[in-house]
């Protein structure tokens, strides 16, 4: 028996997931959007691309929340994108009543789901995702670092002219424009990035990591980044369904990890078929913990706003 993964939403990123996720073959995939005609539209589409790409899982798409019971796994992109000029808090009160919306419908079906959020204000909304479900940490959490991370290892790995699967690299904190770029454990194949590269392209590269979801945000005009926001979280997913207890960088509930309590960050965790199945805590410099500290003051402000 395949396991069963629902994408709430079925706009640009809920559709690159799905169109990721099938071809794996570990599960099969319902799409749920309230747009009516769309999910069942882009699931019809992407089931026809069965026969040529290879793949036997369902891909069911839907508007009925019966059609999500028993899921194993509930993504949530349901909520209002970015637009020119927006900063992914301008999105909070709009998003906030949507995610409590849908955790309410999701959890009436699939109470024993792993829950990973992906709407932005992403930790916030993860916080709404923790409080309305009232599910364990470990069965909450979010998409943010593998994608931060994904953006900060292509840019070195262009600037090098090397595969940008050698590139190791961190990104922690919250996920926004003070997000926290780990130089110090950048590595290409554990050679120190700050071995191969000047301080100043290292730092510009840190900028453009930080502002890289906006780069995309201005070109595109209509809507934010969804290919590899897709890709991120597909990789999460594959990690819990096959239990690869692989170490990325999500947004997790912190209980003192950090030095940080109350609210969603993104650090190190390992993702297993429980979830959240540790958070590795590492010593941060200085420098780091205040950044971290910028950044977890700014993700505290806004989840405030969200009045739970
Ligand atoms: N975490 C990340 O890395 C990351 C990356 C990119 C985008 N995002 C965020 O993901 C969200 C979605 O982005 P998108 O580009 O897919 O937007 P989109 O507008 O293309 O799709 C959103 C979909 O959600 C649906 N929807 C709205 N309310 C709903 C509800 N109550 N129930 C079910 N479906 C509902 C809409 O009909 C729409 O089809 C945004 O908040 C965006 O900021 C996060």
């Amino acid at each position: 028996l395949r396991s069963k993964v629902t994408i709430v939403g079925a706009g640009q990123t809920g559709g690159a997931m799905a169109r990721e996720l099938a071809p794996k073959g570990i599960a099969d995939i319902v799409l749920l959007d309230v747009a009516e005609g769309v999910p069942q539209g882009k699931a019809l589409d992407m089931s026809q691309a069965a026969p040529i790409v290879g793949f036997d899982c369902k891909i069911v798409g839907t508007n009925d929340w019966k059609d999500s019971a028993a899921s194993d796994i509930i993504i949530i992109t349901s909520g209002k994108p970015r637009m020119p000029g927006m900063s992914r808090d301008d999105l909070v009160t709009a998003n906030t009543e949507i995610v409590k919306s849908v955790v309410q419908q999701a959890i009436a079906q699939s109470p024993n789901a792993i829950i990973i959020v992906f709407v932005n204000p992403l930790d916030v909304m993860c916080y709404v995702a923790k409080k309305i479900s009232g599910f364990p940490r470990e069965r909450v959490f979010g998409q943010s670092g593998v994608l931060d991370a994904a953006r900060f290892r292509t840019f070195i790995a262009r600037e090098l002219d090397v595969s940008s699967e050698d590139v190791q690299a961190y990104v922690l904190g919250g996920h926004g424009d003070d997000m926290v770029p780990l130089v110090r454990h950048t590595t290409v194949c554990g050679i120190p990035i700050s071995e191969l590269m000047a301080a100043e392209r290292i730092a510009a590269l840190v900028e453009r990591t930080r502002k890289g979801g906006g780069e995309i945000v201005n070109l595109l005009k209509t809507g934010s980044a969804y290919y590899a926001p897709a890709a991120a979280t597909i990789q999460m997913v594959e990690s819990v369904l096959l239990d690869r207890k692989r170490v990325m960088p999500c947004a997790v509930y912190l209980e003192g990890e950090f030095g940080v309590s109350g609210i969603f960050m993104g650090v190190p965790v390992k993702l297993g078929a429980r979830g959240v199945e540790q958070i590795i805590e590492i010593k941060l410099t200085d420098e780091e913990r205040a950044m971290f500290e910028r950044s977890a003051a700014s993700v505290r402000e806004v989840t405030k706003v969200t009045g739970l």
